[in-house]
């Protein structure tokens, strides 16, 4: 999500198609610095108050903050008062889309009735017995992020085994805890063999714990076959993006993840998925269900809470009894907060439901449609990859790993965005490591607007002319 590493720089050798995109993208940030005036002069005046302007780092995303007014339904109002198709979604999140009805009541209604307690309310039953029902795992515990949802599971995995290094696979990103800030955007020069990276360790973390975690490329079950193998009895699990999502979106090589389950457990070492972004977002019960392969532990958050803060980890019996017998102390004051439940409940039995899903199906086709004609209307590299209510368009014939996103050129994925942005689309930020996210409250109309946009770009790229 966020690109540590510069921007790519024109050079001599660079192709007349990368000079155009570089022209491109200085009149585009142009269009944005001039019709984002308020946001501008926000961020300046924030900067007293608030570390480098922005409540959290990746809110500060190049060419400059956007600063938010309100929301409603599938769009976004900016403080200049822009409107824009939010397919942003608050960084994948809002799959319920803003605002919407079945969120209000269930929120208001719990905000008259106390909104804390750290006493668990009946609404906490009823969203783990359909968790349990959509990803196949029988018991779950709540938190309130994604980073404590992978943090609960990388604990769980070590208690378990009673060993203390863990698989992660290079490229991904699970959150800012100290076991999973290892090689999630590594510089060229440091990420080592592309079959054996190196574990590359963010300043906050010490070089002693970084070594704890073991880096393996995504797709390649013979890498963490020797892994497991250079590391005997020292592995206490692996957590993985089932679908990399921070570097673009790419779908696991078919029997991946099956074969990395059986691997892992014979080893004696357990399987999480993180589905922070999966989970809800590609289909009802996440990847569990688009693959049937069901992991040891599940972590979610994101969409569960309907734009709420919220995480959660479901496991097996056998896990989870690390916790019920109190091996493992899984806490929190806020864990299973009455209003992050309310609004859980909504999303699982109200919003999110089978025909959420049949209403992804119908917008993703029109997107998915409209801009592979424009990739081959006007020969542009690459494909579009979406399932459910995530998608991108990947401007290079090949992204299968880590490697491949460092070699995919930065520039089509800010000229694109800057494009959708100047165009009434809000994407998330960081161009090629992105996606967008629909929500039930997107219509073709908006579904639409990011066809066209994407066209505008693709014919400017082409010297103005229409394919
Ligand atoms: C796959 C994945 N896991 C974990 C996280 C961390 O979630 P949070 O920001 O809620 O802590 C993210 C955040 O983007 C994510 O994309």
């Amino acid at each position: 999500m966020s690109m540590s590493s510069a921007p790519t720089v024109a050079t001599e050798e660079d192709s007349p198609e990368q000079i155009a995109l570089d022209r491109l993208i200085a009149e585009q940030e142009q269009i944005f610095l001039d019709r984002t005036g308020q946001s501008l002069r926000l961020t300046e005046s924030a900067k007293a108050s608030l570390a480098g302007g922005v409540a959290s780092s990746w809110q500060d995303a190049p060419p400059g903050t956007v600063w938010i007014d309100r929301g409603a339904g599938s769009h976004v109002w900016d403080a200049d008062g822009t409107e824009y198709v939010d397919l942003h979604a608050g960084f994948g999140v809002n799959v319920v889309g803003h605002a919407h009805p079945a969120i209000v009541r269930a929120v208001s209604g719990r905000v008259t009735l106390g909104t804390h307690f750290a006493q668990p309310t009946s609404d906490v039953i009823d969203v783990s017995v359909e968790l349990a029902r959509r990803f196949r795992l029988p018991l779950w515990r709540f938190g309130n992020s994604g980073t404590e949802a992978t943090m609960d599971a990388v604990h769980l995995m070590r208690v378990a085994t009673g060993r203390s290094k863990i698989l992660k696979v290079e490229g991904s990103y699970h959150g800012h805890h100290d076991s999973v800030q290892v090689s999630v955007y590594p510089e060229p020069e440091d990420a080592g063999p592309a079959a054996r990276p190196n574990s590359v360790g963010v300043s906050s973390v010490p070089k002693d714990f970084t070594r704890l975690t073991v880096v393996v490329p995504f797709g390649d079950l013979a890498a963490v076959e020797q892994a497991l193998a250079d590391h005997p009895d020292e592995i206490a699990g692996m957590i993985i993006e089932p679908f990399m999502m921070n570097i673009g979106l790419i779908a696991p090589p078919d029997g991946y993840l099956a074969g990395l389950k059986a691997l892992l457990n014979s080893h004696g070492a357990y399987l999480a998925f993180d589905e922070v972004k999966t989970g809800l977002g590609l289909a009802a019960g996440g990847a569990v269900e688009l693959t049937g392969v069901v992991p040891d532990i599940v972590c979610l958050a994101k969409a569960l809470g309907g734009g709420v803060p919220c995480g959660a980890i479901g496991a097996t019996e056998e896990l989870m009894r690390l916790i019920s017998d109190r091996v493992y102390e899984q806490v929190g004051t806020f864990n299973g907060n009455p209003l992050t439940m309310a609004a859980a409940k909504a999303v699982l039995t109200e919003i999110l439901t089978e025909d959420a899903y049949a209403h992804f199906d119908r917008l993703r086709a029109i997107m998915v449609a409209g801009a592979e004609d424009i990739l081959r209307r006007y020969e542009l590299p690459g494909y579009v990859v979406a399932y459910g209510s995530k998608g991108a368009v990947i401007f290079t014939d090949r992204l299968r790993d880590y490697r491949d996103f460092l070699a995919y050129d930065d520039r089509w994925g800010n000229a694109h965005w800057l494009y959708q942005h100047n165009g009434g689309v809000f994407l998330p930020p960081w161009g090629k490591c992105e996606q967008w996210t629909l929500s039930v409250q997107h219509t073709e109309d908006d579904a639409r607007r990011f066809v066209a946009n994407l066209e505008t770009f693709a014919a400017d790229l082409r010297g103005g002319r229409r394919a």
